[in-house]
């Protein structure tokens, strides 16, 4: 496995090997399951696959959050190494950005819901790093998870709005044995939270099997009733929307793709969790 801490030898490398298609995915690292899977996804398409693990700071709304960003650089090494990835791109912030102007990137309603309401400014730090990793690898493909929908959804926006080549795949939420999705941020929560934070599976799992039985409103009472039986949960929010424009539903006629999509907060930990209800 080759680490490169700068652009220009990984440059230089990508363009020795400019005959091969490369697979890229983007981390934040903490590794876990759901990074490798999408690792392993590349591998399966692509000849070449690029992983990046850089803690991006313009897409932090939250200094604390920032600072409070797990970290393990090793540990991800050797998690990569075991999974036989190709590449690993460890910039520093100066590497990333010294050369780059940041750009204001308007993704009109996509941009405006949930995440994008919540964390103001994290999709435009999204955008622009996505943007400038993809300047620099100019992968074939990029791999994203399903986990974050969104985000999803607006590096797909983000590609047509800059005319990007790459191609972008999206790939299924995997979930810890009690269904909470994996995430770096899991890990700070204590083993007793961990388990009780299933429950925010257990209730979007309990509304993709009946939502028929009650309107979209009598959902979102469920949802946040149930949340609020534990004072551990702090909603932030629970919407269902249609899973292309993202726009909020009020009614399960008004899509025929329908996705469930939460925010919850546990002390200072913020999960984020969605389940399709219908497509
Ligand atoms: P990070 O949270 O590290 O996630 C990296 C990728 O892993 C994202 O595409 C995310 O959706 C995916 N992922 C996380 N948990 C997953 C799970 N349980 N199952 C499947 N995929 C999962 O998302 C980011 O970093 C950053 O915003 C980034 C795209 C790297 C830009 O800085």
């Amino acid at each position: 496995m080759l680490i490169f801490e700068s652009v220009s030898s990984l440059q230089q490398y990508l363009q020795e090997n400019a005959n091969k298609s490369i697979g890229f995915v983007p981390t934040m690292g903490a590794l876990h399951n759901g990074h490798l899977s999408l690792i392993d996804a590349s591998q399966k398409k692509c000849d070449l696959t690029v992983c990046s693990i850089f803690v991006n700071p313009t897409q932090f709304n939250k200094k604390e959050d920032l600072e409070k960003y797990p970290r393990n650089v090793e540990q991800d090494l050797r998690l990569l190494e075991q999974q036989r990835c190709d590449v690993v791109f460890l910039p520093t912030v100066e590497e990333m950005y010294d050369d780059y102007t940041f750009k204001e990137f308007d993704f009109g309603a996509l941009g405006n819901v949930m995440e994008g309401e919540h964390r103001p400014g994290h999709f435009n730090g999204v955008a622009n790093v996505i943007q400038r990793f993809f300047e620099i690898i100019n992968p074939t493909y990029a791999f994203f998870g399903e986990k974050d929908f969104q985000q999803l959804a607006i590096v797909k926006a983000l590609v047509n709005q800059i005319d990007s080549p790459t191609k972008i795949i999206g790939c299924p939420i995997l979930r810890e044995k009690t269904g909470l999705a994996m995430s770096s941020r899991n890990e700070r929560l204590s083993k007793e939270e961990r388990d009780e934070a299933k429950i925010i599976f257990e209730l979007l799992s309990n509304i993709k099997h009946n939502y028929s039985r009650g309107s979209v409103e009598e959902m979102k009472t469920y949802f946040a009733n149930n949340l609020a039986k534990s004072n551990k949960f702090q909603l932030e929010y629970f919407d269902i929307a249609d899973g292309n424009t993202l726009q909020p539903l009020s009614d399960w006629s008004q899509s025929d793709y329908c996705v469930a999509f939460t925010a919850v907060n546990m002390g200072n930990v913020r999960l984020i969790d969605n389940i399709t209800i219908f497509n």
